[in-house]
């Protein structure tokens, strides 16, 4: 093998090895928990969403490029955000990295 070649070898391990880390830490919701997240969004926040489909599925919303507006976990939180305060769910930190990432997870699938 050639010294440019191996030389090139180790960088790329280096590098790979390097952003590994960052890319296990990615989540945009680390300290959510789906289940909890699914436990409190879907008594709040279903059938408001629900009833704004013909057909009653809610989850539109959230999964259809057509409907959806987020486009990145920013906007995601902020929307998060104003239907919690517009339904006074009383939702803090933690309530939001829970629903968060139920809906980053199931839907969005936001880095
Ligand atoms: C009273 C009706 C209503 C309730 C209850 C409601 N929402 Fe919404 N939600 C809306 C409407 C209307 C929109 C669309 C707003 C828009 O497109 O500007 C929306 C949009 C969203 C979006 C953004 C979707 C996207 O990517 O564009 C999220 C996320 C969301 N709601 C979360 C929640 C959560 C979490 C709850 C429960 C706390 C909740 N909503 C309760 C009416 C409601």
């Amino acid at each position: 093998m050639n010294p440019t070649k191996l030389l090139m070898g180790v960088f790329a391990l280096v590098i790979g090895l390097g952003l590994a880390p960052l890319q296990a830490s990615a989540n945009p919701f680390p300290k959510g928990d789906v289940a909890t997240g699914k436990k409190l969004h879907d008594p709040r926040c279903v059938s408001c969403h629900n009833s704004m489909f013909p057909d009653k599925n809610g989850t539109q919303l959230y999964s259809d490029e057509m409907f959806r507006k987020s486009t990145n976990a920013a906007q995601l939180r902020g929307m998060i955000e104003f239907c919690n305060t517009r339904t006074n769910s009383g939702w803090f930190e933690e309530e939001i990295q829970h629903v968060g990432r139920y809906l980053n997870d199931s839907y969005y699938k936001f880095k």
